[in-house]
Order: C-alpha cells, then sequence, then structure tokens
C-alpha cells in the first residue's frame, strides 16, 4: 500500500488568485511525466468514442436539474427513433442551436441507452448560447449534433483494479473524481462505469450551493462514496479535501472550472506518479501574453488586445456577429484570417498548411509582434 499524499505544501484555499496564471505551466510540468496526458482536458485531440457527421436530433425533454433554475437537461433522439451513435463517459456532442451558434456539452447520460443523449446546459450570464437554449428552446425542437467525441476518457481498461483481486496486479489503486458545479456532467456516467467494473473510487462534489448543484439526487445511491461540498456551508474546498484520501498509484479525474483545475494541477505536480485527467470549461488563463494591436481590413478600426484578454472577446465588442463555441483551440469555429503579421498559435487544431496560409484560431492564439491585421 503505498502512502497517503502529504500535503502540507499546497495551496491555502481553492478560490485564491494565487499563481492562477501558472495552471498551463503546471500542466507543461506535469504533461512530461504522463506522456498520455497530452490533450486530455483540451480537446485537442480525440480520443476513444466513434465520431459521426453532423445529424438533426429532436428535443424530446427539458427539465429544470438544479433548484436554482440555472440548468437544464436535454433528452436527444433522432426523428425516427433510430439507435444513435455510441459513447463512452467523457464523451461530448458539438450542438448547432437554431440560431446558427455553437457549443459543446458533454454527455451526461446512460451510454447503454442506445437511442437518447442527455446534455445539461448551466445558464451563463451573457451567455447567448445557454440563453437561447433556456429560453427559446422547447421540447419538439431540432437541433443539428456533431459527435460524440471523446477528449476525456475514462481509461480503465489496463487498470489494476477493473480486473478485480485476481487481475495479477499487487497494486490496489482507485480513482478520485472531482467535479465542480456544471462539471459534474461528465463525471455522471464515470461513476457507473467504475461501478460497473468494480473499480474503487470516491467523488467530491463542489458548488456554490446545494440549489446551485444539479443531479445531486442521482448521486445519493453511492452512499458515502460521495462528499458534497457547498460553498455557503463548508467555506470553499481546500486543495486536501479535493484530494480526499487519493494515493500515489491512483488516478484523479477532475472537470470543474480553471481553478480547480490549477489547483489540482498544482497539487500533482510533486507526485508524478498520479494519473491525471481533467477538463476545464471556460476559457483558460493566458499564459504570457503580451500586449498587441489589431487592425481589422473591412473597417479600419484599430483594437487593442491587452495581455490578460483574448483577440475574440476584444474583437467581439467591435463585431459583436463573429462567431465562436469552445473558446479553447480546438473546434475551429473562430478561424480568422490574417492578412499582414505574424502569429504565435495557441491551439491543438490547425494544420501547418492551415497556419502558413495565415489561418489563426482568434479565442486563443495571439500576435508574436505589436500588430496583426485580420480579415474581419
Ligand atoms: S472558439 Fe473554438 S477554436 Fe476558437
Amino acid at each position: 500500500m503505498s502512502t497517503p499524499l502529504g500535503l502540507k505544501d499546497v495551496p491555502a484555499d481553492l478560490y485564491g488568485k494565487r499563481k492562477h496564471e501558472r495552471a498551463l505551466t503546471l500542466m507543461a510540468a506535469v504533461a512530461p511525466r504522463l506522456p498520455w496526458l497530452a490533450g486530455l482536458g483540451v480537446r485537442g485531440r480525440e480520443l476513444g468514442s466513434p465520431t459521426v457527421d453532423a445529424q438533426q436530433l429532436i428535443v424530446r425533454a427539458m427539465a429544470l436539474v438544479a433548484v436554482d433554475d440555472d440548468v437544464v437537461s436535454l433528452h436527444l433522439r433522432a426523428p425516427d427513433n433510430t439507435p444513435l451513435p455510441r459513447w463512452w463517459p467523457g464523451a461530448h456532442l458539438q450542438v448547432q442551436l437554431p440560431s446558427g451558434l455553437l457549443r459543446h456539452y458533454s454527455l451526461c447520460g446512460d451510454p447503454a441507452d442506445t437511442r437518447s443523449y442527455r446534455i445539461a446546459v448551466r445558464r451563463v450570464p451573457g451567455g447567448a448560447g445557454s440563453a437561447e437554449i433556456h429560453e427559446r428552446l422547447a421540447p419538439g425542437a431540432t437541433i443539428t449534433v456533431a459527435g460524440p467525441r471523446n477528449a476525456f476518457p475514462l481509461i480503465a481498461a489496463n487498470h489494476p483494479a477493473a480486473h478485480g483481486s485476481n487481475g495479477g496486479s499487487t497494486q490496489s489503486r482507485s480513482i478520485r473524481f472531482v467535479a465542480g458545479g456544471i462539471g459534474i456532467t461528465p463525471i455522471l456516467p464515470m461513476l457507473d462505469y467504475a461501478e460497473q467494473r468494480e473499480i474503487r473510487w470516491s467523488l467530491i462534489y463542489a458548488g456554490r450551493s446545494r440549489e446551485s448543484m444539479p443531479f445531486l439526487n442521482e448521486l445519493e445511491r453511492f452512499g458515502d462514496r460521495v462528499t458534497i461540498h457547498c460553498d455557503d456551508v463548508d467555506g470553499p474546498p481546500t486543495p486536501a479535501q479535493l484530494a480526499g484520501e487519493i494515493e500515489e498509484a491512483d488516478a484523479l479525474y477532475c472537470c470543474g472550472p480553471p481553478s480547480m483545475i490549477h489547483t489540482m494541477a498544482e497539487l500533482l505536480t510533486d507526485y508524478p506518479t498520479i494519473e491525471f485527467h481533467f477538463e476545464r470549461f471556460g476559457t483558460p488563463p493566458i499564459i504570457d501574453g503580451k500586449a498587441f494591436d489589431v487592425e481589422l481590413f473591412r473597417g479600419g478600426e484599430v483594437l487593442h488586445i491587452p495581455a490578460h484578454r483574448s483577440v475574440l472577446d476584444v474583437v467581439r465588442e467591435a463585431r459583436p456577429n463573429v462567431r465562436y463555441a469552445c473558446k479553447q483551440g480546438f473546434c475551429g469555429t473562430c478561424l480568422t484570417r490574417t492578412l499582414v503579421g505574424n502569429v504565435e498559435h495557441r491551439d491543438h487544431r490547425l494544420t501547418p498548411a492551415q497556419r502558413q496560409h495565415g489561418e489563426m484560431l482568434i479565442c486563443v492564439s495571439r500576435a508574436t509582434g505589436d500588430r496583426l491585421i485580420l480579415d474581419l
């Protein structure tokens, strides 16, 4: 049995601002020791699930799944109720809404249900996609989806615990799941998957309050393996609380806001034998960003891009119709052609040929110099 982690040197609290800009640096520090980590959590590589071309699905049912009304679940079926492509825990759909907006949502239903998908959507303040779903989408509506795709797979096939006590391994391994808010969605199907394979696991599910946390009722059957942590009662969770009893040969799967991912990455920097799989929602922090100017060729506006803001965010203030979906550099929706200037590509998608032709994903990529002219 390995030794439980010492946690004396971890950050004092989850939501503190200390060193948050180091998140990606920490990922880079962890990744070389865990080669399979590259691409996980950033959806840069599509792993583990079959993919299909876009198809139209019908919204069969919608339900509020958080007491504060901020999260709605959608059940999707094919118009003729034919079987849907298979998926595995951690998979997501790209959803095109009736307005044309593209968004990505984790599948949070039962992978064994071959005729229905379930996703859940939190209302994001100022978010056009979530507002459209919450306010204008209704059962019977048609949406277009692409996928399922999986960049956050539960890699359990070779997990010693998956083979039971006679699996030939003397090493005891378990999985620690860490979910923050709507980050519970990809984790939910993982719990059943682990359960069915008799993998030892525990979950901490953190949120602002019980009222804001979806799917609490679906976790009750797991008893004390699930810890519910509410900030309004318990205070922000500490790294030690998030890590729980994790040991050196265990795996940690985390889905939550960037601050939570950062906290776990910082914690695990000193424990390279712990597998770390993560999926973040929200925009990743900008690491080592430098300020520069962007000129919009068609209108002539010159915009200043501060070191801490993305080109997309600034450009959308001048051109609100510029499209985006993931804001993480993997979906390609914000593709823009650069007419003048050199690009520091920070995406996970463009090919060398695309980059050579001046294409750029403005949600994450930046200028190497003082100025870019974009074909906008
Ligand atoms: S919005 Fe997805 S790559 Fe930019």
